[in-house]
């Protein structure tokens, strides 16, 4: 329940109260050493994969995937991790999406994990 006189959350005023009131760093962050990180990336995704489904993270399959068009422009969507081997990062989709278009036109990405 918003208080009588609080600001509707979609308001600007209201949704900068609301934005404003989370919490952060809640949780303490693990220490990364990258001077102990192994030479390969990939047995370390699997690890910090194991350690944010420990830890309880909601969905850690998550994924933040950006693509850039054919003018370079970025684009950026949620999808979820099918696998991670020495073929690289897996993830389902379609081919006419704007993400396949992108692709198709620079095969290149980067993904984000919480
Ligand atoms: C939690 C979550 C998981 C999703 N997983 C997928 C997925 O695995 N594959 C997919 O094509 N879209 C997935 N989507 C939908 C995409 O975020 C996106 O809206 C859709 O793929 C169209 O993206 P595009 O138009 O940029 O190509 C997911 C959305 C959410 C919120």
């Amino acid at each position: 329940m918003n208080e009588p006189d609080a600001p509707a959350p979609s308001s600007p005023a209201g949704f900068t109260g609301l934005l404003h009131a989370q919490r952060v760093w809640e949780n303490e962050l693990p220490s990364f050493d990258p001077a102990a990180a192994p030479d390969a990336p990939l047995p370390l995704f699997h690890t910090w994969f194991a350690e944010a489904v420990a830890a309880g993270q909601v969905e850690p399959h998550a994924m933040a995937l950006a693509t850039a068009d054919a003018d370079g422009l970025p684009d950026v969507r949620t999808l979820l991790l099918h696998g991670a081997d020495g073929r690289g990062f897996h993830f389902a989709s379609h081919a006419t999406s704007a993400k396949g278009h992108q692709l198709a036109a620079r095969p290149s990405a980067a993904l984000g994990f919480y």
